[in-house]
């Protein structure tokens, strides 16, 4: 008994003297993640917006703001234990107001395109704000990663978690029904960073969220990506036309610079001679994802940057994953440090449900009614070697 309570009294002294413990007065003695909260200003409309910065045991740090529920920077530590911040993004809340690249936003209500901005429920036509061409991108004109969300921290045995909500009103962006959103990052001590994704609705409607980070894995702002060696587990991907609608075909990536089955660097085909990544202007493409189970987290892409030695993992509980190259990077986006981000500085994998499900009844359903669920996950693992 005196043992045991003498023993127990050197682990409570062991763990105030760590320095994940230092200086946070009333902090949950058996959970030795940290949240730090900092001021990121103010909108034109006077919200107060924050920053969260949540760092765990294995060196690594994410920060997030309420601002579009947006990944902020993503610190991870290379082979030699030295961190970068591996995203693009800004650093000010005036950037992430201005951006019209999705740097580390949550997209919303619908990620990805929507043929001619219509879509049909039933006998209803749903018509949408036209964005992008004749067809919606990524939500609309003020989709979710322009809006104020609200935030909470979450006490995760897995690690510090914040999450965000959103009520996103019947009609917004011409979307059917009262759709009540969370999104929950959470930065795990196993060096993983997890989105989870929930939403209810009032009305039939669509929905389709995704997180739009742009990763260098040599660090934002550090040249370019076409180095990176990237293996995308699937076997077929969604061939688009000249507005980057799917055709409806599943096309095999077997004898096509599409084919990810085995790592290859980014760059090694990206200028290729083939109509698809014409179109792309690069890779700008849906792959569909080779899954274990219908349900539950499984493999989608790897990719290492040989240079630093980071390797990222994205697992997730989507069916495809939109990799995007950044064609429409142009120098024009002063980013992070006053840097400008140039074309192919930076690589996206986009999980989510395919691009135009709502008009493609083949494709994996995007339809949410009331009464039910919508719960999706994506996780980022991080290794260096
Ligand atoms: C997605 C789209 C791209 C582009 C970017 C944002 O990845 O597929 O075509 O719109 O978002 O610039």
């Amino acid at each position: 008994m005196e043992t045991r309570r003498a023993l127990a009294a050197l682990g409570a002294m062991l763990m105030m003297a760590s320095p994940h413990f230092a200086g946070q007065g009333k902090t949950d003695a058996r959970k030795p993640d940290t949240i730090q909260k900092q001021s990121f200003g103010k909108t034109a409309a006077g919200e107060e917006i924050e920053l969260y910065s949540l760092s765990n045991k294995g060196g690594m740090g994410a920060s997030v703001t309420n601002f579009g529920a947006t990944l902020v920077t993503l610190k991870v530590p290379d082979k030699n234990g030295k961190s970068a911040d591996v995203v693009l993004g800004y650093d000010d809340l005036d950037g992430y107001v201005n951006d019209k690249a999705y740097f580390g936003a949550t997209v919303g209500r619908y990620a990805n395109r929507i043929a001619g901005g219509k879509f049909s429920l039933g006998s209803h036509t749903c018509s949408l704000p036209q964005n992008n061409g004749n067809n919606t991108l990524h939500g609309g004109l003020t989709g979710f990663n322009k809006h104020v969300w609200k935030a909470r921290e979450v006490n995760s045995a897995k690690g510090a978690a914040v999450e965000f909500s959103y009520l996103s009103k019947d009609g917004e962006e011409g979307y059917p029904g009262n759709l009540s959103v969370t999104v929950v990052y959470t930065l795990t001590n196993k060096n993983e960073l997890k989105i989870d994704y929930s939403a209810t609705t009032d009305k039939k409607t669509v929905v389709n969220l995704t997180n739009h980070t742009y990763f260098n894995l040599a660090g934002q702002g550090n040249g370019d990506i076409l180095k990176h060696e990237l293996m995308i587990n699937a076997d077929t991907f969604t061939p688009v036309d000249s507005g980057l609608i799917p055709t409806g075909e599943l096309k095999k990536v077997e004898g096509t610079p599409f084919d990810f089955r085995k790592a290859t660097a980014i760059g090694a085909r990206v200028d290729a001679n083939d109509e698809q990544i014409k179109l792309g202007g690069g890779y700008d493409h849906n792959f569909v994802l080779n899954r274990k189970a219908a349900t539950g987290l499984s493999l989608a892409a790897r990719v290492s940057d040989p240079a630093s030695g980071r390797t990222m993992e994205v697992w997730t509980t989507e069916p495809g994953v939109q990799f995007y190259t950044g064609n429409f990077l142009d120098g024009s986006f002063k980013g992070k440090g006053g840097g400008a981000y140039q074309k192919r500085t930076a690589f996206c994998l986009e999980t989510q449900h395919f691009p135009d499900s709502p008009n493609h009844p083949s494709f994996p359903t995007t339809l949410l009614k009331p009464g039910e669920k919508y719960h999706t996950a994506t996780v980022y693992k991080f290794e260096a070697k």
